[in-house]
């Protein structure tokens, strides 16, 4: 069973879509670090582009010709982590019938992915720290050191200065991975991207569909771009994909988007208050409308009050006393710098 991937030439050609400054800087720093060996440690959510720029590296590298080998370590048992990426000697364990050769030898003149990083148990830490140091590693049940000649490259989905800090993660682990940082942004933070996705992912299912293309109108547009992502990417992707595949004529309206979305922006813009029995507390709903409007404000201008003031058609000094009234209440203050 081998459970790791090899780099499939599907993958090789695929670009980094993007004109947000955020990824316009990524993508000048994978130019930078394609041409050396150094560390990459990328972190960011599930679905933001992790994998596809740990592949863009190996690809613009001079390991080019070699292999990719990308390695969940979420994914693999700890004791099957071991042998997955060092090998193992024949009987070393009960079932290793054979010897086998580990992703470290397998990768060599390559680059090895090691996505969720985090999961690594403390003894494995200590022997990849071992391989970076000194580009050997030891097969399981071996008592011979091997030299390895590949790039590492992790990632990660959670904080993982966090994990050091909790005293789950290697300290110096951390240090010697995130040589070269490289934080991809979640998709709402670079909403401006969205256009150049959604048309990007359309045009490679279009081509799949024999009844021939679809187009998004502009209102289904706008409530794609209202759409917080918490999928990413990833997510982008797949509802287009279904609206695609599900498109009856040649034009996707606002109507056929996933209801989940639909539901999300329509809160965005109004939130309903019901009039119960009991009464209503008219000041509290008002306070809270205000207060959706105020984050919102400040989310899209990225926490720049005076844009922020400016959107909703305020003075910057009344956003200011508003935000001041409100604090230690509802969430405001978290998005102000
Ligand atoms: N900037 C981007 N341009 C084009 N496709 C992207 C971009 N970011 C992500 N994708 C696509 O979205 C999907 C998820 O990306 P992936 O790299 O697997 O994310 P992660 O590793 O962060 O979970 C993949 O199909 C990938 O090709
Ligand atoms: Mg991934």
């Amino acid at each position: 069973m081998l459970l790791f991937r090899r780099l499939d030439s599907a993958h090789t050609h695929r670009n980094l879509i993007g004109q947000h400054p955020l990824i316009l800087r990524i993508q000048a720093l994978i130019k930078k670090v394609a041409a050396t060996d150094a560390t990459v440690l990328i972190s960011g959510e599930s679905g933001t582009g992790k994998e596809l720029v740990a592949r863009q590296i190996h690809s613009l590298s001079p390991r080019a010709a070699g292999p990719f080998i990308a390695l969940n370590c979420g994914a693999i048992p700890a004791e099957l982590l071991e042998s997955e990426l060092f090998g193992h000697e024949r009987g070393a364990f009960t079932g290793a019938v054979g010897t086998r050769h580990g992703m470290f030898q397998v990768a060599s003149g390559g680059t090895i992915f090691l996505d969720e990083v985090a999961e690594m148990s403390p003894p494995l830490q200590v022997k990849l720290l071992r391989v970076l140091q000194e580009r050997e590693f030891r097969p399981v049940g071996s008592d011979r050191s091997m030299k390895t000649d590949v790039r590492v490259i992790a990632a990660s989905n959670k904080e993982l200065f966090d994990e050091v800090s909790k005293g789950r993660f290697r300290e110096d682990l951390f240090y010697r991975l995130q040589v070269i940082p490289i934080r991809v942004p979640p998709l709402r933070d670079r909403r401006s991207d969205v256009p150049l996705l959604i048309d990007h992912f359309l045009e490679k299912m279009n081509a799949r569909r024999p009844q021939g293309p679809v187009r998004v109108n502009d209102e289904a547009r706008v409530q794609l771009w209202e759409y917080d992502w918490p999928g990413n990417v990833r997510e982008l992707e797949n509802v287009i994909e279904q609206l695609v595949v599900l498109a009856d004529g040649d034009t996707i309206e606002a109507e056929n988007l996933p209801p989940s979305i639909r539901r999300f922006v329509a809160g965005k813009h109004n939130p309903t208050p019901a009039l119960s029995d009991e009464g209503f507390d008219f000041n509290r709903a008002v306070e809270a409308f205000e207060n959706q409007l105020i984050v919102e404000a400040l989310r899209r201008s990225g926490g720049n009050k005076q844009a922020a003031a400016r959107l909703l058609g305020l003075k910057r000094t009344t956003l200011v006393a508003k935000l001041r009234r409100r604090r230690g209440g509802n969430g405001v203050e978290e998005l102000t710098p």
